[in-house]
């Protein structure tokens, strides 16, 4: 028994070495494609107003402009092939992230802050920092946080960003820690998107972090068959949290054998 559970713990110590090599090769790749920041950015802006809510141009956008991750393609639609490993890498369905970015610039005008638990390279944190600032002017605080170091990505979007009026805190650290629970206490974000940790004791810990502030909360994975945790709280969170709304964001691919990712919404609701 004993020699089962120390070898178990050598083969997870050698998967955390492995993943760590690998986060560090692919943050030297990313420090050459900083500059994908400032392109998202000025095509971003130049988006007009009636074209930003329109859900299949920005539906083409995410794909065309934005750019998706490459890192797991078992869950991706083989008719984007195109467009896995460009831009801005966002690990996002299309279909659902264009949906969910529009209804947040409709619904979230009066949020001045945002955290998001799990930001990896950075590129859903930046879209949504964009979108919100869009839709708010006060939109003046954001945090990005994840155990891997700052991404050029997220350094680079820092520095543009500062002259426009909105600050950028790095959290690099388990969103299990103090200083965390201190950095949210303090801070109070008015919107939380939850992608880390995506066991269910690990999402439940940082959906209760944020509940007492959070006038919206996210939840990654909502629907997936490659995420039996994260979908199985969701599931839970719809009950227990009856004094919100939900909204659901998860249209899935034809060309996809299973269902997969997915963004719910917990929304705060004073009338009920
Ligand atoms: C699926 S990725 C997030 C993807 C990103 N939100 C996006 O849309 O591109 C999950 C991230 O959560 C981070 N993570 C896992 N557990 C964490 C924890 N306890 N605290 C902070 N980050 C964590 C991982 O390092 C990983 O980068």
């Amino acid at each position: 028994m004993g020699v089962i559970l120390l070898l178990e713990k050598a083969i997870k110590a050698e998967r955390a070495f492995m993943e760590m090599l690998r986060n560090k090769n692919r943050g030297r790749q990313f420090a050459n494609l900083a500059s994908n920041v400032d392109i998202f950015i000025e095509e971003f802006r130049a988006i007009p107003d009636d074209l930003i809510l329109d859900e299949s141009y920005m539906e083409k956008f995410v794909i065309e402009k934005i750019g998706l991750n490459n890192e797991d393609l078992s869950q991706q639609p083989s008719e984007l092939t195109p467009y896995y490993g460009k831009g801005l890498y966002i690990w996002q369905y299309p279909k659902q992230f264009a949906k969910y970015i529009i209804w947040l610039m409709k619904n979230a005008k009066n949020c001045n802050s945002y955290l998001e638990i799990g930001c990896r390279w950075g590129g859903t944190f930046i879209v949504t920092c964009e979108a919100l600032r869009r839709a708010n002017p006060n939109f003046k605080y954001a945090i990005a946080a994840d155990i891997i170091a700052k991404t050029p990505f997220i350094k680079r979007y820092s520095e543009i960003i500062k002259k426009d009026g909105l600050e950028i805190v790095y959290f690099q650290g388990s969103s299990t820690s103090t200083d965390f629970a201190d950095l949210v206490g303090k801070k109070k974000p008015d919107i939380a998107f939850v992608d880390g940790d995506h066991t269910c004791i690990g999402a439940l810990q940082d959906h209760m972090l944020v509940r007492e502030y959070s006038k919206i909360i996210v939840h990654h994975d909502i629907s997936s068959d490659a995420c039996f945790h994260t979908t199985f709280l969701w599931k839970c969170l719809k009950i227990l949290e009856n004094t919100r709304d939900s909204i659901e964001f998860t249209d899935q691919y034809q060309s996809v054998n299973g269902r997969f990712l997915g963004i719910g919404v917990l929304l705060a609701n004073i009338n009920k």
